[in-house]
């Protein structure tokens, strides 16, 4: 196992002074990972002065300690958030990396997926977070490698598709949160199917097309049996396949009969999956997305609907 398995980052943002867990912090300089303070010491104030002064906001755990730090950073986000001492980039690393690990635990073991509230925090931070900046240029950044395609996947689309949510529906505030949980959990059938979708593998070539084509059924079935989550997160999963001009699955169902916001996360979805690099092809440039998704010969899209994402995350 090479060394960068053994540790993983945390932002300095989570690193509250006193009220961190005692797991032992490093540092990192060209590869090189150097013990900052062991376990049985307190992280001070003073040691977060001195890693603000030399510039230092990224800080190491072991993967051991993990799970740990990653239940007190979401205990703790609003706390993390409102921070003044840390900077915005520093709690977007935070943010995002406290919601990589939820979703990266739910890929591996689906009945985690079954704690609604746990997605419901973590979405409604996104949400705040999304809608005081209107702009989600950093937090996509962050998202760059890192993780397993079904995981960065998963965040790209409840960013991208709360993002769209609360531009073209400001007065629909309310439902940003569920459009989050939605891009969360859209594809969490998948889970179900594949073996283990947390190891990077393109996720449409391993079974065949008909398994694979299960997965929006599976999941709602899945998440249902909860009765913790509303109506349009339940639909967004069950139909992010289906198409407005019909040929979608596994309804078929066609134009209005899809709801908005399902509709909204199918575009999302089909957008994050074509500017991604996957094994199989290339990512496009978001330029030649918009060409592929907007082609009139295979229209997938109601095109009011369209124009108004491609103005939004431009
Ligand atoms: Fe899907
Ligand atoms: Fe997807």
């Amino acid at each position: 196992m090479g060394t960068h398995e053994i540790y993983e980052p945390v932002s300095l943002a989570c690193v509250l002074p006193n009220l961190f867990p005692r797991v032992a912090l490093y540092t990192e300089t060209h590869g090189k990972y150097v013990l900052y303070k062991e376990a049985s010491l307190p992280f001070t104030e003073a040691d977060r002065d001195r890693l603000l002064d030399s510039n230092t906001l990224t800080l190491f755990i072991r993967t051991g300690d993990a799970e740990e730090v990653a239940r007190f950073t979401e205990e703790n986000l609003s706390h993390i958030l409102e921070r003044s001492d840390m900077d915005r980039s520093a709690k977007c690393a935070a943010l995002t990396q406290a919601t990589t690990t939820y979703l990266k635990s739910i890929f591996a073991d689906p009945e985690k997926a079954q704690d609604a509230e746990r997605c419901r925090n973590l979405s409604g931070h996104l949400a705040r977070y999304i809608s005081e900046s209107q702009s989600i240029a950093d937090l996509i950044k962050t998202l760059e490698g890192g993780s397993a395609f079904a995981i960065r996947h998963s965040l790209q689309v409840a960013v991208m598709s709360m993002l769209v949510w609360s531009k073209l529906f400001p007065e629909k505030g309310d439902e940003l949160v569920d459009v989050g949980i939605a891009g969360m959990l859209h594809d969490i059938g998948m889970s179900l199917i594949l073996k283990d979708i947390t190891k990077e593998q393109d996720y449409w070539t391993s079974p065949t097309l008909e398994e694979i084509k299960r997965h929006p059924l599976e999941g709602y079935v899945f998440l249902r049996k909860n009765g913790r989550y509303g109506d349009l997160v339940l639909d967004a999963v069950r139909h992010h396949h289906e198409r407005y001009f019909g040929g979608g699955y596994p309804g078929g169902l066609q134009g209005d009969e899809i709801k908005i916001s399902t509709q909204v996360i199918g575009l999302a979805d089909m957008y994050c999956t074509l500017v991604t690099d996957r094994p199989t092809r290339k990512a496009s440039t978001p330029e030649e997305a918009f060409k592929i998704i907007g082609d009139e010969t295979h229209r997938c899209f109601s095109t009011i609907l369209f124009y108004a994402f491609q103005a939004a995350i431009r």
